[in-house]
């Protein structure tokens, strides 16, 4: 690094934590040796969450939140506006992309326990991390208005209708009107990109923090933190995450994104969210005992891969 290039970056931490928080969080923050293929899903998962605040911010911009309007702005954007194609099927392919990899981060965190003491925090508030998507989710495909967004809205909507006493009223809160309409959507559209981001932003951020306050575990399930190497004082099972790690990721980020443009560019309209809770609700819907026999075969394949 040059002398100049030096002075700046000392110009800089004099008055903001930079190069301590650069060690504390990254050349210095020590990760168990062990990691596999398993741990890559938590930078995967940052990954994408960075893909859907980009694009969405471009789709926002040719968007129409109106219930006469909506349909036709998605079909402007996809035809008229300038990679406007590219900007929508990396925003819904990646959406789906987003449940498989938080999936697979959770079948992680209960393969190998966690979920435990010290590491309770951290898993509840990735729990509610997981609601958050959730709403976040349902919001969006709302938004194109066309007939599955509509009777998609009407069937979740009406799932809350249901519940006894407040049913009614919670679902008229939803909606901000009686029936699915332009109210409707424009409170969508204002929890879609304003109020469930920022409250996913800040809940990875602590997500993140959690970690870093009781470190990652491992397959072997060995608390690096209680080994200290005697000459360093550094944990004897660790490494630091940069450059170890950081640049282990790359080649996972490059893998996943070739699958990605090959979705995008070969089969944009997977929907992996959709075939996924047809096939589960047809399957409920004619032998509702599956869900027991699934969370039977889950257990079962949790403890044969697990500590
Ligand atoms: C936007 C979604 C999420 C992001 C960006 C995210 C990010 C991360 C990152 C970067 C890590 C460290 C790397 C790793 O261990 O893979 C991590 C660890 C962890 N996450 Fe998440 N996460 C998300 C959702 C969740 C959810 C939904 C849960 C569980 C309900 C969860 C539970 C955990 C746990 C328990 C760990 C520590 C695992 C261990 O050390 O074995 N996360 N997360």
């Amino acid at each position: 690094m040059s002398k100049q290039q030096n002075s700046i970056i000392q110009w800089f931490d004099d008055r903001f934590p930079l190069l301590s928080t650069w060690r504390e969080h990254l050349s210095e923050y020590y990760a168990p040796k062990n990691f596999n293929f398993w741990y890559y899903f938590g930078s995967l998962a940052v990954l994408v969450l960075v893909n859907q605040l980009i694009t969405g911010i471009f789709l926002t911009m040719s968007y129409k939140p109106d219930a006469s309007m909506a349909f036709a702005s998605v079909e402007y954007i996809m035809r008229d506006v300038d990679y406007g194609w590219l900007i929508r099927y990396m925003h819904s392919t990646g959406a789906s992309m987003f449940f498989v990899v938080v999936y697979l981060h959770m079948f992680r965190g209960m393969m190998y326990g966690s979920y435990r003491k010290p590491r309770e925090l951290l898993w509840l508030i990735g729990m509610f991390i997981f609601f958050i998507l959730m709403s976040l989710a349902f919001r969006g495909y709302i938004l194109p208005w066309g007939q599955m967004s509509y009777w998609g809205a009407q069937v979740i909507v009406s799932m809350f209708g249901a519940i006894p006493y407040i049913g009614d009223t919670l679902s008229q809160m939803i909606l901000g009107d009686f029936t699915l309409s332009d109210a409707a959507l424009n409170r969508f559209f204002a929890y879609h990109v304003v109020t469930l981001p920022l409250l996913l932003l800040v809940l990875v951020f602590v997500h993140i923090v959690a970690l870093h306050e009781v470190g990652s575990n491992n397959p072997d399930g060995i608390e690096i933190k209680s080994h200290l190497d005697p000459k360093t004082g550094t944990p004897a099972d660790g490494i630091p995450f940069h450059p170890y790690y950081s640049v282990k990721d790359i080649f996972v980020v490059v893998a996943f994104l070739i699958v990605f443009c090959g979705i995008i560019f070969l089969l944009p309209n997977l929907a992996v969210i959709s075939w996924s809770i047809i096939i589960l609700s047809q399957l409920i819907r004619y032998k509702p005992q599956i869900i027991s026999h699934l969370s039977g075969i889950l257990r079962l394949i949790i403890r044969c891969l697990g500590r």
